[in-house]
């Protein structure tokens, strides 16, 4: 395969690091989405990694905002969207800090997709958390990909999380169709290892949380 240029979404958390890293490595141009370019505490880390100096580019982009990624992704031969809200505090706030970044982020990013004339695949982190929570998931086992989490289910047992990345993958699922997009979802459950930033982000710090006895 050629040297090739891709996008990785929210380029300070825990997955997207080792994406970036991987990328690098393997000889590619990166453009990493970050809120804050300039926040040296929170991305001084990527200019480390082999390769960066020469080979990555960071790009301001919200998932709250409109064709925000319009440009990261404007050229890139493919995308890797792992930007989401994972762990906020479940109040009364829970529509604008998870579920509206979740869904209408991965929809802002797919759209913006769509406009580019070179992505030739998008990658989307959804969960197993959008295949798991259903009222029959003993019955229903084992599932896979096949099954869906239950809205309704969530919503019952105010699984807000798993709400908002099954909503976002299905809306996800919709507009790849709608515009013609190769679009691979990946279904992670836990993700750990050691980590590549300078703070424990979202299930290093739910870990960290067990381990001290605070969860
Ligand atoms: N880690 C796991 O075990 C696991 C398991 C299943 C699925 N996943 C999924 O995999 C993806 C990555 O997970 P992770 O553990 O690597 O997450 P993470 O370390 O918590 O990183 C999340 C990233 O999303 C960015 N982000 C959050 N809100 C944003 C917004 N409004 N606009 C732009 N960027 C925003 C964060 O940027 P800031 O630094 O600016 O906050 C950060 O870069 C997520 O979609 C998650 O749902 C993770």
């Amino acid at each position: 395969m050629g040297k090739q240029e891709y996008c990785v979404t929210g380029g300070t958390g825990f997955i997207a690091a080792y994406l970036i890293k991987s990328l690098l490595q393997h000889g590619h141009t990166v453009r990493a989405t970050v809120r804050d370019p300039g926040d040296e505490d929170k991305v001084g880390f990527l200019w480390e990694l082999e390769g960066a100096k020469e080979r990555l580019k960071l790009v301001k982009a919200d998932l709250l905002v409109p064709e925000s990624f319009d440009d990261a992704v404007r050229g890139v031969d493919g995308v890797f969207h792992t930007a989401s809200p994972v762990l906020v505090p479940y109040d009364d706030n829970i529509q604008e800090s998870l579920i509206d970044p979740c869904i209408k982020g991965t929809l802002n990013v797919l759209r913006s997709c769509s406009k580019s004339q070179t992505v030739k695949r998008v990658v989307l982190t959804s969960s197993c958390s959008s295949i798991r929570y259903r009222f029959d998931a003993q019955a229903a086992s084992p599932l896979d990909e096949s099954n869906w989490t239950d809205l309704d289910y969530c919503k019952r047992y105010n699984l807000w999380y798993a709400f908002a990345k099954t909503s976002a993958e299905k809306e996800a699922w919709r507009i790849a169709e709608e515009h013609g997009i190769d679009l691979v979802v990946v279904n992670p459950s836990f993700v750990v290892g050691p980590l590549l930033g300078p703070k424990p982000t979202s299930t290093l710090l739910l870990v960290l949380a067990i381990i001290k006895g605070s969860l």
